[in-house]
C-alpha cells in the first residue's frame, strides 16, 4: 500500500494539473488554441505526463493506485478536450457557412452597363443613312502612304497642307508614311480595288498638327463619301447631302454649297447646313468639304473621265456632334468623363 501522505500529495498534484488543463481547454476559442492547450496540459513535458513518468520510481505496490489516479485525471482531460473540440469545430463550420451564405433574395449590386461613345454612335447613324441607300462601308489605314494621302489626290508637292505644319510625318522619311490628315485617301483605295460603279462611305480617324481648342482636335473623325458612276452630276451630290442633312437635323434642314478649292475635286465647295434646331435660332453652320471628283484623280485610278464621273464629300464627326447638340467645347468628347457621354444614352 502507498504511504497515505504520498497518495494525498499525488492526488493534489493530479487535481491541480487537471484543473489547470480544464481551465485552458475551456478558455480555448479556436481549434488551434485547443491544440496548444492539449500539448501544454496533456502532451509530452506536461505536468500529467511527468507525473505518469514518475510512476516508475514508486514502489511496485504503490504503482497501481497512483497509476489509476493519474489515468483518471488524464482521462478527464482527454474527454474535456474531445468535447471542446467538437464544440469548436461545429462553431467554426457554422461561421464558415455563414460567411459563404448566398442570400438568394438579395438585390444584385448595381453595375452600370458600359455604353458606346456618342462619336461612335454618330458614325454609325450617318453610315446607316448611306447603307440604307445601298452604299458600302470602305476602310483605309490610319498610317497611310503619302501617295494616297496627297499625290493620288492631286495635291502637288508644295501644297501648304503637305507642309510639316499640318501633317504628322512618320519616320523613317524614306518610307513616306504619314498619319492620314483626312479620310480622302480611301477614295483612291476604293477606286483601285472596287468594281464600278462605286458608292462608298469611309468613316475613320484622322490626324493633324492642329492645336487643341473648343472646335479643333489633333485627332478627330471624318466621314468620307464617294460615288463614281456614269452620268453623276453635281445635282446628285446636292441631293445626297440634303437627304443626309434632313435625316440628321430634321425636315427643314438645308444644304448650302460655297465655292472652295480642294485639289481632288473640281468644282469644289464648302458645305454648310441649315440647322433648324440651333440654339439661338437656326443658322448656317460649316459642315465639311465636297465636290466633283477631279478628272486627274479618275485618271490616276485608271478610269476614263469621259465615261465616268463622281462626287465626293467629307465632314467632321466631332463638328457634327458639336452643332447637333450645341456643345460648347469639343474637348469634352475626348476626356472620357462618363457624365458627358451618359447624356447621349447608354446604348450598347
Ligand atoms: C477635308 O479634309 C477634305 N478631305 C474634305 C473633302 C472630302 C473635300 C471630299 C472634297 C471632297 P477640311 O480640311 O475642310 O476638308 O476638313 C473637313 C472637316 O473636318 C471640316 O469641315 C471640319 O468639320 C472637320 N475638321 C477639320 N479640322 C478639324 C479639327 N482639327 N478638329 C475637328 N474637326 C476638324
Ligand atoms: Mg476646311
Amino acid at each position: 500500500m502507498p504511504h497515505p501522505d504520498e497518495n494525498a500529495d499525488l492526488g493534489a498534484r493530479v487535481d491541480a494539473a487537471v484543473t489547470a488543463a480544464l481551465t485552458a481547454i475551456e478558455a480555448a476559442t479556436t481549434t488551434a488554441e485547443l491544440q496548444a492547450a492539449k500539448a501544454a496540459h496533456n502532451g509530452q513535458g506536461s505536468e500529467l505526463a511527468s507525473l505518469n513518468g514518475s510512476l516508475r520510481e514508486l514502489a511496485p505496490e504503490d504503482r497501481k493506485a497512483a497509476g489509476q489516479l493519474i489515468g483518471a485525471g488524464r482521462g478527464r482531460v482527454a474527454e474535456a478536450i474531445a468535447a471542446r473540440q467538437a464544440e469548436l469545430a461545429a462553431a467554426e463550420e457554422q461561421a464558415q457557412l455563414e460567411a459563404e451564405r448566398v442570400d438568394v433574395t438579395a438585390l444584385p449590386r448595381i453595375r452600370t452597363a458600359g455604353g458606346r461613345h456618342p462619336l461612335t454612335m454618330l458614325v454609325d447613324e450617318m453610315s446607316d443613312v448611306f447603307v440604307g441607300m445601298g452604299w458600302e462601308i470602305a476602310e483605309g489605314p490610319e498610317l497611310e502612304h503619302e501617295w494616297y494621302n496627297f499625290d493620288a489626290l492631286n495635291v502637288d508637292p508644295d501644297h501648304p497642307a503637305r507642309g510639316e505644319s499640318d501633317t504628322f510625318y512618320v519616320a523613317p522619311a524614306e518610307r513616306h508614311l504619314v498619319l492620314r490628315t483626312q479620310t480622302s485617301p480611301v477614295q483612291m483605295r476604293s477606286m483601285l480595288t472596287r468594281e464600278l460603279p462605286i458608292y462608298v462611305v469611309a468613316p475613320g480617324r484622322v490626324y493633324r498638327t492642329d492645336d487643341i481648342d473648343a472646335t479643333h482636335l489633333p485627332v478627330f473623325t471624318q466621314i468620307e463619301g464617294l460615288a463614281v458612276d456614269k452620268g453623276i452630276t453635281m445635282a446628285h451630290l446636292r441631293g445626297t447631302l440634303e437627304h443626309l442633312a434632313r435625316i440628321m437635323f430634321g425636315d427643314e434642314a438645308r444644304i448650302r454649297l460655297r465655292p472652295n478649292y480642294f485639289p481632288f475635286t473640281e468644282p469644289s465647295a464648302e458645305m454648310d447646313v441649315w440647322h433648324p434646331g440651333m440654339r439661338g435660332g437656326p443658322r448656317w453652320v460649316e459642315w465639311g468639304g465636297c465636290g466633283m471628283v477631279n478628272p486627274n484623280v479618275l485618271r490616276a485610278a485608271g478610269l476614263d473621265p469621259d465615261v465616268y464621273s463622281g462626287f465626293a464629300f467629307g465632314m467632321g464627326i466631332e463638328r457634327t456632334l458639336q452643332f447637333r447638340y450645341q456643345l460648347d467645347d469639343m474637348r469634352d468628347m475626348i476626356e472620357g468623363d462618363v457624365r458627358f457621354t451618359e447624356q447621349f444614352g447608354m446604348v450598347i
